[in-house]
């Protein structure tokens, strides 16, 4: 125990008041509003019974906490799901000019832990019922059933779910958003890799060659399977993938297929990523921790203690690459903030904050070292051959075995192309994303320095511009 309990409350990631958040949920837009929806528990730092949590805000940036929207019921806990802005009313649970917005959402059996599809609505977009008619797709005999994500169907034209059932990911179809028709499935793992999914996201992208669908899985390694390799396709239990390809309507092809799983993120902290339901570009958010050690870190310490923080919206695109199309991204809300940026010079730069962004042009190498007083370093650098993200030496460790382990703190991305690479890196106090490679080399980390970094120091053939997020 380090004796000195620091405040970790980023500055522009969603974080809860208190207590303790994991995964995304339901995320919408509705009247120049976004709200999000996630997995909660009001009463302590650590995952308990799960509750749906809920914040609104106009720019992504700055978050309002509404009343908690969902809480147990018989059917049991409120695990991970999505919503529905249902325009047309197809549920009937509102009106045409009054449309409802629909919860989708895994029960969790208190005892056993069966899991089934249950739906809520809600009119005034902040206090919803549940169905009576609940569950809306009942266990089928399945471990591990849960996480139903909506989208547009636009072959079928009706809604389509894809939800998460053990090794495989299913979809259902509906017209009411009540009644329920399995469609198809898709097994990951022939490419990419395998293990116990969870909160799948099934979503179209444009590109040059006409429509194509990415299909997200955030993965649970087999344990005999982590740490084998040590890189970042093994050294934590929970990882998301991607999938690019083809959906006809029933069930996701795999088109692109590649020999290194997918990633969404080359970082140990970015799980169960979801996108907005009804927005016409593609914006995802992540949850920025690690099951492996989410529990216990720093930040629940203390009276003013929260577990788990979101990662920032990133909008995405298909670009292509020599290996095929793959996802880039850009973090959203920020072009007011980037715009008031200022250079830093070579060498030691003074930090006047602990909450800042970077935009970042890097030649073939590049080195930006973050340090303070107790002598702790994050180091971020870029070779032709790798992007390195070095979090070993960045603050406490002590909490955690599997967060302490060098492989786990150790970022080292391959790039294939080499070259310049201009970077975004934001760093929020406990959270670090970089979208290197114009945003194709996103990196998510957690870390808890023991004093503020207090000195940037920028090596190598590099321009840097500073913005402030606080
Ligand atoms: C993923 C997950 C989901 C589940 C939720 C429970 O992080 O395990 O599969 O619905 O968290 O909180």
């Amino acid at each position: 125990m380090s004796g000195c309990q620091r405040d970790y409350r980023p500055a522009i990631h969603f974080a809860p008041e208190a207590n303790w958040i994991n995964d995304p949920n339901g995320m919408v837009y509705i009247n120049g509003t976004y709200h999000l929806f996630y997995q909660y528990y009001p009463h302590a730092p650590h995952w308990g019974p799960m509750h749906w949590g809920h914040a609104a805000s106009e720019d992504l940036i700055s978050w309002r906490h509404l009343p908690t929207a969902l809480y147990p019921d018989e059917l049991g806990y409120i695990f991970s799901g999505s919503c529905v802005y249902d325009r047309e009313n197809v549920s009937g649970f509102g009106t045409k000019e009054n449309p409802p917005l629909i919860a989708v959402f895994t029960s969790h059996a208190a005892q056993g832990g069966l899991e089934q599809q249950s739906i809520a609505y809600s009119t005034d977009y902040e206090h919803f019922e549940k169905y009576y008619g609940n569950p809306v797709i009942p266990n089928p005999g399945q471990k591990d059933f849960r996480d139903p994500k909506v989208f547009w169907n636009p072959v079928r034209k009706c809604y389509s779910l894809v939800l998460a059932a053990g090794d495989h990911v299913e979809f259902y179809a509906s017209g009411n958003l009540k009644e329920w028709e399995k469609t198809g499935e898709f097994k990951p793992g022939a490419h990419g890799l395998s293990g116990i999914c969870e909160c799948p996201d099934c979503f179209p992208l444009q590109t040059e060659e006409g429509e194509k669908w990415v299909l997200f899985i955030s993965m649970i390694l087999p344990e005999d399977c982590v740490g084998q390799r040590g890189d970042v396709y093994d050294r934590v239990s929970h990882i998301t993938q991607y999938y690019v390809g083809d959906f006809d309507g029933n069930s996701f092809r795999d088109t692109q297929q590649s020999e290194l799983p997918l990633l969404v993120d080359f970082g140990t902290d970015n799980y169960a990523a979801v996108t907005f339901q009804n927005l016409e570009e593609k914006v995802m958010i992540g949850w920025a921790d690690n099951w492996d050690y989410a529990n216990v870190t720093p930040s629940g310490e203390g009276p003013c203690g929260f577990r788990g923080k979101m990662t920032l919206a990133r909008r995405m695109a298909l670009k292509r690459t020599a290996s095929g199309w793959r996802l880039s991204f850009e973090n959203c809300g920020l072009e007011a903030k980037r715009a008031c940026s200022y250079p830093l010079s070579r060498g030691e730069n003074r930090l006047s904050s602990q909450s800042f962004g970077l935009s970042v042009e890097a030649g073939e190498s590049a080195m930006l070292t973050l340090r303070n007083a107790s002598g702790e370093k994050l180091v971020i650098s870029v070779t032709p051959e790798e992007l390195v993200v070095d979090r070993t030496a960045a603050g406490r460790c002590d909490f955690s075995e599997a967060y302490a382990k060098e492989c786990c703190g150790l970022t080292r991305v391959p790039r294939p192309a080499g070259g310049n690479s201009t970077m975004e890196i934001i760093m929020d106090k406990c959270v670090l994303e970089v979208l290197g490679d114009g945003g194709r080399i996103p990196v998510t980390v957690c870390v808890f320095p023991e004093h503020p970094y207090e000195v940037l120091c920028v090596d190598g053939e590099v321009e840097v511009r500073c913005f402030l997020l606080d």
